[in-house]
């Protein structure tokens, strides 16, 4: 009997010294202190069946044993602690530092003041439309008053593709004034930006891709007086304080009577640079009332309906509002400028 306690205790040690973890910690524990199957409750409970004159040299024994490996358990239990602290210190991780910021991209400033203008518009009910960048060189030309004979089509070339359909890439957003009359009709407010092109020689203002923003509204009885307040609306949405304007005449084959609103360059001031081509003005919106035989192209009854259009060079409108003095630098690609915005 004796020699089986020393040989559970020394087996116990063993088996202590052993554990790696707090799981092979519990498994020990209840190896050996279980109450129903533990090897000392089974020692203590054979103890009874010893002759009397031995049972109290082996209980003391026993209990000897049992405080021994008690104490061996706490010991181990207290290393194992320790060790998962100082586990945990390894892996402590600061929450409250920065962490590394993501760089988010961002829209590109064109399409800044595009959405923007979008905005005001649709507070003025008007649609957003869209219409195709190649187009036939009826829409872009034929049923906006400019047959193939008009001088008209001299200040405006393009890139023509070669096919039947006499595509070509088209040159302004007024095409779209014709294909939303034919769709949608009378009465009719929408505003059409989009990418247009033409065979330009390029220079600080002139690039052969560029950006405007079609403005169409059909009505009963609409005037120029109309044309002026939503314009003015429009100038106060962009620039949130009064630009300089002037109102003259200007010719397009699509409105009659047609005009030039200028801004005063917001560049220069109105001294004259090489964006206002040194004239201290800027075409920015070329506009007037819709010519009657571009009403009948769209299927509208010029006699019952009237109407305005303008054509927002909204690419020239992005250099007004951030000073940019070179239109080559919005589509070059370069981070370090589109950064700025
Ligand atoms: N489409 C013309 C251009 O690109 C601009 C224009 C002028 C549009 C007068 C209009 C307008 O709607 O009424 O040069």
């Amino acid at each position: 009997m004796e020699i089986n306690l020393k040989k559970i205790k020394a087996q116990a040690l063993k088996d202590i010294q052993a554990i790696k973890d707090s799981k092979e910690w519990q498994k020990i524990e209840k190896k050996y202190f279980s109450r129903k199957s533990g090897e000392l409750a089974k020692l203590l409970k054979d103890i009874k069946d010893v002759s009397e004159d031995l049972r109290p040299k082996l209980g003391a024994l026993a209990n000897e044993i049992k405080i021994e490996i008690t104490n061996a358990l706490a010991q181990k239990k207290a290393d194992l602690d320790l060790q998962t602290e100082s586990e945990l210190e390894k892996d402590f991780i600061d929450v409250t530092l920065e962490i590394e910021k993501y760089k988010l991209g961002h829209l590109h400033p064109m399409t800044q003041v595009q959405y923007e203008l979008e905005d005001i518009f649709k507070s003025m009910g008007f649609m957003i439309l869209d219409g195709p960048e190649l187009e036939s060189d009826y829409y872009n030309f034929e049923a906006l008053n400019i047959p193939s004979w008009h001088p008209a089509r001299d200040m405006q070339d393009t890139f023509f593709i070669e096919s039947k359909d006499k595509l070509v890439l088209r040159t302004h957003t007024s095409p779209v004034q014709v294909r939303a009359m034919q769709k949608y009709g009378a009465p009719f407010r929408g505003v059409v930006p989009g990418r247009c092109f033409r065979n330009e020689a390029t220079d600080a203002s002139h690039e052969h891709t560029f950006y405007q923003m079609e403005g169409l509204m059909i009505d009963k009885n609409i005037s120029i007086a109309n044309l002026i307040a939503v314009m003015k609306e429009l100038l106060k949405g962009i620039f949130k304080r009064d630009v300089e304007v002037r109102l003259r005449p200007g010719y397009f084959p699509f409105v009659e009577p047609g005009f030039e609103l200028d801004i005063k360059c917001l560049i220069c001031g109105g001294k004259g640079c090489s964006v206002c081509k040194q004239t201290g003005w800027l075409e920015l919106l070329p506009c007037g009332m819709v010519h009657p035989n571009v009403l009948k192209y769209g299927g509208i009854d010029p006699d019952k309906w009237s109407g305005f259009a303008f054509g927002l060079g909204t690419t020239r409108l992005v250099m007004m509002k951030y000073g940019i003095d070179d239109i080559r630098l919005l589509q070059s690609g370069d981070l370090r400028f589109l950064n700025q915005f």
